[in-house]
């Protein structure tokens, strides 16, 4: 297995190159079912999860065209199945994307029930009882969610007892080809549900309220979506954590295809921990702090501060002078990189949802261990601050999201090397 070995404590300079939205691309891709006639989608990132859901898409019977490693084509005519067995989507629960637009488009499928996973129980009971309101019927049996809509998926009210993203766009991409009007009350705000809106409203389905909580769908009532294209918005978790590798080295490093409009909770923390941080229009760099100060953070939906950058902020912490606190509000246990962090000499206390990191604390190197995909990120965050090597195991997670994240490191100066156990 895969492990990173990393020298702490390197000079860095120059400028990242940031991917395509992982987050963006998964709904973007699960959308091309909803395409009669083809779906061009550019700017992916070269990442695993992209890889398993074309793969979904290919096993479905979905026609793909690679045409570079960033862009594709693919044509979802006909299929030869609807079903995603559990192999694939215990590998990635953003599978579950595939059943509204399965449902909306060809009346039926069956998709594993995703299970728990590192940072919680994670449920789908959302997507389910919405896929009902609709006028699916559904099933659950033998770990399938099974189902139907042999006379099509009607317009519906939804109401979220809970803002979720993917949740969100499963109930956009059903309710786009369904009968009537759809209305989301509580939807996502994330700027990866609003592209998918942008996407679906370019093809003819109307929204309204686009990045607001309150969407309105008109659906096509069965009407396949004509042929587009679609570039995938830069990744706002990606630059996050290279603005965290900018500030917990206290140097200037320039951050290049982002957007700085959805970096606005990140930058306005790095801001008050003592960081400046400059903008352009789609590149930003994050400048170094005369004194890094402890801080307080609460992760929420967008736009208030992702959990998908919770653990990096904990890394950062570890160097702040004095008690940051950290509460974690939308999983329970995405909390395991503590212990790892510990691992490096990290002083960080748990109770429930809230860490208390003691800092400024010197961090040395050891073997650590990846736990999810962001706590991943977390941990090279803290070796390349850490005196001597630390070696990070497991980082098939970090594989899943980051593209390229050696390389990217290695050209700012970063000693990483890849190596096997
Ligand atoms: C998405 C992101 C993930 C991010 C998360 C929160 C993708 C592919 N993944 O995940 O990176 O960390 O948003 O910003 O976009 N919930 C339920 N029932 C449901 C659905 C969700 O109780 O049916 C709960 C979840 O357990 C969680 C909260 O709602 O506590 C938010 O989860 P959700 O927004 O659905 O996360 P994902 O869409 O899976």
């Amino acid at each position: 297995m895969d492990y990173l070995k990393i020298l702490g404590g390197q000079n860095i300079q120059g400028s990242v190159l940031i991917s395509g939205a992982k987050n963006a691309a998964l709904p973007l891709l699960a959308s091309s079912l909803l395409f009669e006639d083809g779906l061009e989608v550019s700017n992916l990132p070269d990442v695993v999860d992209v890889k398993t859901l074309v793969r979904l898409l290919e096993y479905l019977g979905c026609g793909i065209l690679w045409k570079d490693a960033h862009s594709l084509r693919i044509d979802a005519k006909k299929l030869v199945h609807t079903k995603a067995t559990y192999d694939i989507v215990r590998k990635m629960r953003a599978s579950i994307l595939i059943l509204g637009p399965l449902l909306a488009r060809f009346r039926k499928c069956e998709v594993s029930l995703p299970g728990g996973c590192a940072i919680g129980a994670r449920p789908v009971d959302l997507h389910i009882k919405a896929m009902e309101k609709m006028g699916a019927e559904i099933t659950i049996e033998n770990g399938y969610i099974t189902a139907k809509a042999p006379n099509g998926l009607r317009g519906a009210h939804i109401t979220f007892d809970k803002i979720t993203v993917t949740g969100t766009e499963n109930v956009l991409m059903a309710a786009g080809l369904a009968k009537g009007k759809t209305q989301i009350i509580n939807a996502a705000k994330e700027p990866e549900v609003v592209q998918l809106c942008e996407l679906l409203q370019q093809s003819g389905v109307e929204i309204e309220g686009i990045g607001t909580d309150t969407l309105v769908v008109h659906g096509r009532d069965g009407e396949a979506l004509k042929s587009q294209k679609i570039s995938v918005i830069p990744d706002r978790i990606e630059a996050g954590t290279y603005m965290c590798v900018g500030a917990i080295l206290n140097t200037k490093l320039t951050l290049k295809n982002v957007d700085p409009r959805h970096l606005e909770s990140v930058s306005d923390k790095l801001e008050e921990i003592g960081f400046g941080v400059e903008t352009l229009d789609n590149e930003l760099s994050i400048l170094p702090a005369k004194k890094y100060n402890a801080f307080e953070l609460v992760t929420s939906e967008y736009p208030g501060f992702p959990t998908d950058m919770q653990a990096q902020f904990m890394a950062l912490a570890t160097q702040c002078e004095g008690t940051s606190i950290i509460e974690e509000r939308l999983f329970e246990n995405r909390f395991m990189h503590v212990s790892e962090l510990q691992r490096l000499g990290a002083h960080i206390s748990l109770k429930g949802n809230i860490a208390q990191v003691y800092g400024q604390t010197p961090l040395n190197g050891a073997d650590v261990m990846a736990t999810d995909l962001r706590a991943s990120s977390a941990l090279i965050l803290a070796a390349i601050v850490a005196k001597g090597y630390t070696q990070i195991h497991r980082i098939y997670h970090l594989d899943r999201g980051y593209e390229k994240i050696e390389e990217k490191l290695r050209k700012i100066g970063i000693k990483i090397e890849r190596l096997k156990d």
